[in-house]
């Protein structure tokens, strides 16, 4: 039954994709999503803003921009920086609230052994580490992290107590030829194939839409195309747990946040919250972006 319901969806969306080729025109989302994806309540999910540091900050930068964000308010925003590995212990060291999350950018999915360049969970949870990006699309494409990979390594974060965030996206040539949903469904659905219940706690577990074309080139998705792009990854989320655990799940927007687009993007309601690359390096550009998440999700 589930096999032929899969058979079905994956031929509407073809359709759907066929029917609307070209970049502007992606949107609607296929109807049995939409229709379920209006009534989610909102206002429900804490909103999430975490910095992605990539391969960037010392560790004189790190530890005085751990010290400023503890300083400021960050109003009931779930925060998290992922830093590179090196600079994690210290900056555990420098840590005052536990609920400023530290992530790391990778790991391997096995628990120690002959992995020369790699780092487990064990390790990282030993350095004060309780947050993981996982298929992040720099891991996929650079380092050619395959779909199979990062379904080990979700189920293996997600048995090791982390808070994984899950990255999807599609590249420009994608976009443009209307494959975007299609690309982001078989992501979901192999990313989350090795998930089994008992599931994680609904906020125990994060995914990010990371349009690539969008990632540190100063394009962002307009807020409508982020939007349909996250209410598309929440009704798999639906499909794979259930309604009611997907509406609590958070879902981010990923590629050229900054202080100018943040309250455009975190008015829509499915967006709980960014994936944030180079806004993420100053302590103030990063600080706005909490606070403006933090304002537009009261007023949802
Ligand atoms: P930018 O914000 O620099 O575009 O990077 C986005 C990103 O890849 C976050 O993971």
């Amino acid at each position: 039954m589930n096999d032929l319901r899969k058979q079905i969806e994956q031929l509407v969306l073809q359709t759907l994709q066929e029917l609307r080729p070209g970049m502007q025109e992606i949107a609607p989302l296929m109807q049995v999503s939409q229709l379920q994806t209006s009534s989610f309540t909102y206002g429900k999910r804490v909103p999430f803003v975490a910095a992605n540091w990539k391969m960037n900050q010392l560790s004189a930068s790190a530890k005085s921009f751990i010290i400023e964000l503890q300083k400021l308010d960050r109003k009931n925003v779930q925060t998290v920086i992922c830093a590179p590995h090196i600079l994690l212990s210290q900056m555990a060291a420098e840590r005052q609230y536990a609920d400023l999350l530290l992530g790391a950018q990778n790991f391997y999915p096995e628990t120690a052994g002959a992995f020369t360049g790699e780092h487990s969970l064990q390790m990282l949870a030993d350095a004060g580490v309780n947050t993981v990006i996982i298929g992040h699309s720099e891991r996929r494409n650079l380092f050619g992290e395959q779909d199979e990979l990062l379904a080990k390594k979700l189920s293996t974060a997600i048995a090791n107590n982390f808070l994984p965030i899950f990255c999807v996206g599609e590249n420009l040539a994608e976009r443009k030829n209307g494959s975007t949903f299609r690309v982001l469904y078989n992501q979901l659905t192999t990313g989350l194939s090795q998930i089994r219940p008992p599931f994680p706690d609904p906020d125990k577990i994060v995914f990010a839409y990371e349009p690539i074309w969008a990632i540190g080139t100063g394009v962002t998705a307009t807020a409508d195309q982020a939007e349909e792009a996250v209410a598309f990854v929440r009704e798999r989320l639906v499909e794979k747990f259930s309604y009611a655990y997907a509406e609590k799940v958070r879902v981010l927007y990923g590629g050229s946040v900054n202080e100018k687009n943040t309250t455009s993007l975190a008015a829509k309601p499915s967006i709980d919250g960014f994936l944030v690359g180079n806004a993420s390096l100053g302590v103030s550009t990063f600080a706005s972006i909490i606070d403006q998440t933090a304002a537009c999700k009261r007023m949802v």
